[in-house]
Order: C-alpha cells, then structure tokens, then sequence
C-alpha cells in the first residue's frame, strides 16, 4: 500500500521512523550535516505488511531556470530499509508516483540532487542529468551546488544553462 501524506501531518512515531531511517544512511555524510535542508512538503511511504519498505519526500517549490520560473517537485531522502531492497520497491513507489508530482501537484518537472553512484538507478525510471550550475540558499548566502542534479520531464529532455533552486536544497 502506498500512503501519501502531508509531512506536517504525518504521525509521530511514523515521522521518528523515518528520520532514524535518515539519519542511518545519511547522518554520518559531513556535508548533510553541515547543510542547512529544505523541509518536505509531502511523504510517500510504501508500506509491506504494514512495515516501512521504502519511502521519499516531495518538496514543492518555483525555481528558476534560464530566468524562467517553474513549480517543480524536489524529490529527496529515497530510502529502502536494507531487508527490502533489490525487490523493486523504490522503483515502483517512484513510478506510481509519478502521477502525484505531474497531475496532482502539476508539477512541471521533478528534480533531485544525488551522488555519483544512484545516476543509473534513476536513469532506469527516465530521471536525466543535466550538466549546469544549480544554486540554492544557506543562511551564509547563495551556493553552488557540487554534486549531480537530475531532471523527470513528460515530454521532451530540458537542457538548461542555470537553475536555481530559490530556497534551502533538498
Ligand atoms: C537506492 C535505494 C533507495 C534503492 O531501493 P530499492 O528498493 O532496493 O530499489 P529497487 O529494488 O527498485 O532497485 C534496486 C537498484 O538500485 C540500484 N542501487 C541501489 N543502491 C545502489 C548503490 N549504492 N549504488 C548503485 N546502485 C545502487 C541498483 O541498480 C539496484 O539494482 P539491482 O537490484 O538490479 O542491483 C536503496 O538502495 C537505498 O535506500 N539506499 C540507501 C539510501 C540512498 O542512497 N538513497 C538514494 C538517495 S538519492
């Protein structure tokens, strides 16, 4: 079962889950912690036999791109707790939530920032990399972002020469 949720209202215990979830796979990487981050709009869990199998945020926001401004989905923190990966539940949460970002939140892309090593899984669910300078805000002020940005369009591929993100990263 796939529940959608408004991250302010998920449940306590739900929201302490997936923060030790988070805070497991990502609390050890210096630059997470020292990186002011966006909060969620949205969360998206896939649940198993009413356990968390995988789940991901949204994050709604209008960036800036070549001077244009589009609403957007940010997608961030895609997890799968260790005893249910490589049984396609990242890919099929995603996938049947393409709909959400699209129709429901008319979205006009999805965007995501990621490491090196999750270019291919992503590539397989038709996400794309684009090669420009993304900025985002930090209390300190405007930054470049280092790592990769990777697009989800409906139609045809962008090929942008500057995106900002117009507020903390996700
Ligand atoms: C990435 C992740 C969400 C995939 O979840 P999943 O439910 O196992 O995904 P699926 O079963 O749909 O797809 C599995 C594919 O993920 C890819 N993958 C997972 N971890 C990977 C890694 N560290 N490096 C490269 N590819 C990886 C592989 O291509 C794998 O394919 P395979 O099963 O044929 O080997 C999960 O491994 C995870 O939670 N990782 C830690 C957190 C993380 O890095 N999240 C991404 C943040 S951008």
């Amino acid at each position: 079962m796939i529940e959608i949720k408004k991250y302010s209202e998920l449940l306590e215990k739900t929201k302490n889950a997936l923060n030790s979830f988070i805070d497991n796979e990502f609390g050890h990487i210096p630059i997470v912690n020292e990186t002011e981050w966006a909060t969620p709009d949205w969360t998206i869990v896939y649940y198993k036999n009413d356990l968390i199998a995988t789940f991901y945020n949204i994050i709604e926001r209008e960036i800036t791109v070549d001077g244009k401004i589009y609403k957007i989905g940010g997608i961030n923190n895609v997890i799968t707790p260790k005893e249910f990966r490589g049984k396609g539940y990242a890919s099929k949460t995603l996938k049947n939530t393409e709909k959400l970002i699209f129709d429901e939140l008319k979205c006009a892309f999805g965007v995501l920032l990621c490491a090196d090593n999750l270019i291919p899984f992503y590539e397989k669910l038709n996400w794309y990399k684009v090669k420009c300078p993304v900025y985002f805000e930090q209390s300190s002020g405007q930054k470049l972002w280092g790592a990769n940005i990777m697009l989800l369009t409906k139609n045809e591929k962008l090929n942008p020469a500057k995106i900002e993100l117009n507020g903390l990263p996700w």
